[in-house]
């Protein structure tokens, strides 16, 4: 599906671009020559999922409705280590509450499917 926006997560060769010879002396930078010399990708943790009940789709909050990143996620672009946990936790009180002043679909059908 061409149209099919996804928010990705970078893979370790763009990391090693940088990172093919040590910047600093951290061992978490030290990982990622370990993953690439081993041929795997990064083992990202994933912070943000909502249950499998919901549906969710990035393309129509952030090409349709105009959505900052940081409006859902919080300032990750200002952190230089990741957070161990959400800056925003995702709950439902947070969608409604946007898509009641958006005038956005509140039926419970159109986020649990
Ligand atoms: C455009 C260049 C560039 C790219 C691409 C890049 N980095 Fe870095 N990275 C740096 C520089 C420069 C530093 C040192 C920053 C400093 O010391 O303030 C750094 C530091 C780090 C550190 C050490 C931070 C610490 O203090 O522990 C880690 C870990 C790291 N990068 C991981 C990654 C990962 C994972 C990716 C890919 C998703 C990535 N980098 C992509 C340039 C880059
Ligand atoms: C309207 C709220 C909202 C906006 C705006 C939004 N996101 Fe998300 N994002 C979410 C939700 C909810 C999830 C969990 C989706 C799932 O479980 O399928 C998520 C998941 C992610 C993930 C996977 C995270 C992980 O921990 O593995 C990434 C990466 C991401 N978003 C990046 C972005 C980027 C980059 C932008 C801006 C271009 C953005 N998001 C805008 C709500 C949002
Ligand atoms: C900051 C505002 C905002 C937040 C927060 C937000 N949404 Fe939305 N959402 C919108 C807007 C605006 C639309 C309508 C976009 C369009 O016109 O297609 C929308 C559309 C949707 C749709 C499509 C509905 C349909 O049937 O047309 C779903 C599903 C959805 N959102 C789920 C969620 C979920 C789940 C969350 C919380 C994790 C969430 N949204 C958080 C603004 C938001
Ligand atoms: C705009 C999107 C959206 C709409 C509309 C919505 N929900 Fe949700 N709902 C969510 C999200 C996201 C979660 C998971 C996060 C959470 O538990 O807060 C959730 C979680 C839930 C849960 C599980 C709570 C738990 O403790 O596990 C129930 C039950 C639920 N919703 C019922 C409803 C009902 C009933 C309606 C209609 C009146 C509704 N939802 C409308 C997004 C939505």
């Amino acid at each position: 599906m061409a149209d099919r926006i996804r928010a990705t997560l970078p893979g370790v060769e763009v990391c090693i671009g940088c990172h093919e010879e040590a910047v600093t002396d951290s061992p978490e930078e030290e990982k990622i020559r370990g993953y690439d010399g081993g041929g795997e990708e990064i083992p990202w943790q994933r912070l943000y999922r909502v249950p499998r009940h919901v549906f969710f789709s990035h393309r129509r909050h952030v090409h349709v409705a105009r959505v900052e990143c940081t409006t859902c996620h919080g300032d990750m672009g200002s952190l230089t280590r990741p957070p161990p946990r959400p800056l925003k936790k995702i709950a439902m009180k947070a969608c409604l509450a946007c898509h009641r002043d958006r005038g956005a679909p509140i039926d419970c059908v159109s986020c649990h499917r």
